[in-house]
């Protein structure tokens, strides 16, 4: 019997074609300039999420957005920001015609009225965007979405699956040559949804959702740093996400969701929602990966499933993950405010290769 080593040697480098990050809130302002050159150190591209206050409606305000992200970069950077619409029921089916004639902007965003942050200006009944939606379809503009019902009679666990049954499957049905991305999947019930479904609907995974489970929201004390949408769900729904993240599916793939909200709206009677991850994105997703085994299908995951979807090229240059740990900051800065990043003060197992 020819067999290898039976303890093969740990994995201390690793080396793949630079990633992209598919569902990003960059913000503006103060904000921007703080977070941008922490996505744009490790990712080429990002598609950027547009409920700013308010919120990015036409190809107009995708443009001039963009051009503030790229005079907020560092100096030499490469990065290519993605602009997306916010879908409201005014939108009309020209501003569709535009987005597809705009090669920087690449789909539009669904967000149900009040799921999320300034997400106040979202739809309330999605048949009203029917002719917007149609007009994607036929010029192929993938529709992202915020897939969670906001009815208060629906337990806020429970608001996902309850997305799929109630507005997904019809849309699906309604509209089937639209892709789709199911955005920061949370759940078991997503996974099998969008397994099942035809290759044109995709669904992003968060480093978050891949590391935590619904605990940690309550560790010792209320965790304020943990407190994201869709929420955080029990172990069982994590360890389906990820399975799916690492089991090789064309249809999944990186969105950190990294959303960065100033300490003090954190901290707070009532704290908004995000978490942000962009200073180790790409290192907390290698975390899970090892541990899953998968370390050899990071790649896929990272730098490949999400621009075969948008039908783009994969990057060229790559980038190298080193086993290494380094301590976290306990806040960063933006302008007077400070901002709390997802490990604050702990240690993260792989450092980016300068
Ligand atoms: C996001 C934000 O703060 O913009 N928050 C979050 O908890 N994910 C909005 C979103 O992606 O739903
Ligand atoms: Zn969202
Ligand atoms: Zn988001």
């Amino acid at each position: 019997m020819a067999d290898g080593p039976r303890h093969p040697a740990p994995v201390t480098h690793i080396s793949l074609v630079r990633p992209d990050d598919w569902h990003v809130h960059l913000r503006d302002g103060a904000m921007l300039a703080a977070v941008v050159p922490d996505t744009a150190r490790r990712f080429a591209r990002a598609i950027v999420m547009p409920n700013l206050d308010p919120p990015v409606r036409t190809v107009a305000e995708a443009l001039a957005y963009r051009a503030r992200i790229l005079s907020a970069l560092p100096a030499g950077a490469s990065f290519q920001p993605l602009m997306t619409l916010f879908l409201t029921e005014a939108m009309r089916p020209h501003e569709i015609a535009r987005a597809h004639a705009a090669k920087a902007v690449l789909a539009v965003k669904y967000y149900p009225a009040g799921a999320t942050t300034h997400a106040a200006q979202g739809v309330r009944d999605l048949t009203r965007c029917y002719p917007v939606l149609a007009a994607m379809e036929r010029l192929d503009v993938p529709l992202l979405l915020h897939g969670e019902v906001t009815d208060p009679a629906v337990d806020a666990f429970d608001r996902e699956a309850v997305f799929l049954e109630r507005h997904l499957l019809p849309l699906t049905r309604a509209f089937p040559g639209l892709r789709m991305v199911l955005e920061h999947i949370t759940t078991r019930a997503a996974v099998e949804f969008v397994s099942a479904s035809p290759d044109t609907l995709a669904a992003t995974i968060t480093a978050h959702h891949l590391l935590l489970d619904r605990n940690a929201m309550f560790t010792g004390g209320l965790r304020p740093h943990h407190y994201c949408l869709p929420l955080l769900k029990r172990a069982h729904h994590r360890a389906a996400l990820v399975a799916a993240a690492t089991g090789g599916s064309r249809k999944f793939f990186l969105g950190t969701d990294s959303a960065p909200h100033p300490r003090h709206a954190k901290e707070s009677s009532c704290g908004c929602a995000g978490i942000y991850t962009a200073h180790a994105a790409l290192e907390l997703y290698a975390e899970v990966f090892e541990g899953a085994h998968a370390l050899d299908r990071l790649e896929g995951f990272a730098s490949c499933n999400g621009p075969d979807f948008y039908r783009l090229p994969r990057n060229q240059d790559r980038v190298t993950l080193i086993k290494e740990p380094w301590q976290v900051p306990s806040t960063k800065a933006a302008g007077a405010d400070v901002f709390v990043p997802l490990r604050a003060g702990e240690v993260v197992a792989w450092r980016l290769a300068d």
